[in-house]
């Protein structure tokens, strides 16, 4: 039934909070903290930038999700009285361009990939940062296109986001099965016309609006139940 198994990647494929230690180790007692927001800070920069400008021809406030990682990062450590110097700056964003990625991500794609279903990632990413992340996770191999938002210079949820999948690969709407962890990145995609598959590994509640997701599943693994 599905075609194409479109894949998040912060968060989904890529552990955002595996620079955890490292930023513990910098900030001795703060690493938890300091990662928790500095993703909420990131995201709510997308937003921003998106919502402030939802132009079709792109938002004018639009600044890579790299550019808007660094700057969340430098925000939250002001925010938390914390000194980033330029070494640790580098320290965390390098972490940051080759995050770790799930264990079970790269059977599932090779699975996906061995049942003659398409594979790709749609992502706020920047080209350049997913390439990196993408290749030194070994996830390459398996992933047909890594499609990202930098064509439309705006951030999910817009729905020109999502339509770029329709715009990548010939299928319908109904023929792809959208794989995120971020709830409100699966809402989004179902209220655009996906099946959504949502990766729920921390046990926490869907969404209060909209509709539950089609799929949800503790692990990227069970994503194989929904094919
Ligand atoms: C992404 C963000 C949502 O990869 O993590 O698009």
């Amino acid at each position: 039934m599905y075609k194409l198994i479109a894949f998040d990647a912060y968060g989904t494929l890529f552990d955002v909070y595996s620079v955890g230690q490292l930023a513990d180790e910098l900030f001795p007692g703060h690493g938890q903290a300091l990662v928790l927001m500095w993703r909420e800070r990131q995201i709510e920069y997308t937003r921003l930038v998106t919502m402030s400008d939802p132009n079709p021809a792109g938002s004018k406030y639009y600044l890579s999700f790299w550019d808007l990682t660094v700057r969340s990062l430098r925000y939250v450590c002001k925010r938390m009285h914390l000194n980033l110097s330029s070494e640790s700056e580098n320290r965390l964003m390098s972490q940051y361009a080759k995050l770790t990625a799930f264990d079970d991500g790269e059977t599932v794609l090779k699975t996906i990939k061995d049942r003659g279903l398409a594979t790709a990632i749609l992502s706020n990413g920047d080209r350049e940062m997913l390439a990196k992340v993408v290749d030194s996770s070994g996830l390459k191999p398996y992933l047909d296109k890594l499609v990202t938002i930098e064509e439309v210079r705006l951030f999910k949820t817009a729905p020109q986001a999502y339509e770029l999948l329709l715009k990548a690969f010939p299928v319908q709407k109904k023929e792809i099965l959208f794989v995120s962890s971020n709830a409100w990145d699966a809402l989004a995609a179902k209220w655009y016309g996906f099946d959504v598959f949502w990766v729920n590994r921390l046990g926490h509640p869907f969404e209060e609006i909209g509709d539950q997701p089609d799929y949800q599943g503790a692990s990227l693994s069970e994503v194989l139940k929904a094919l």
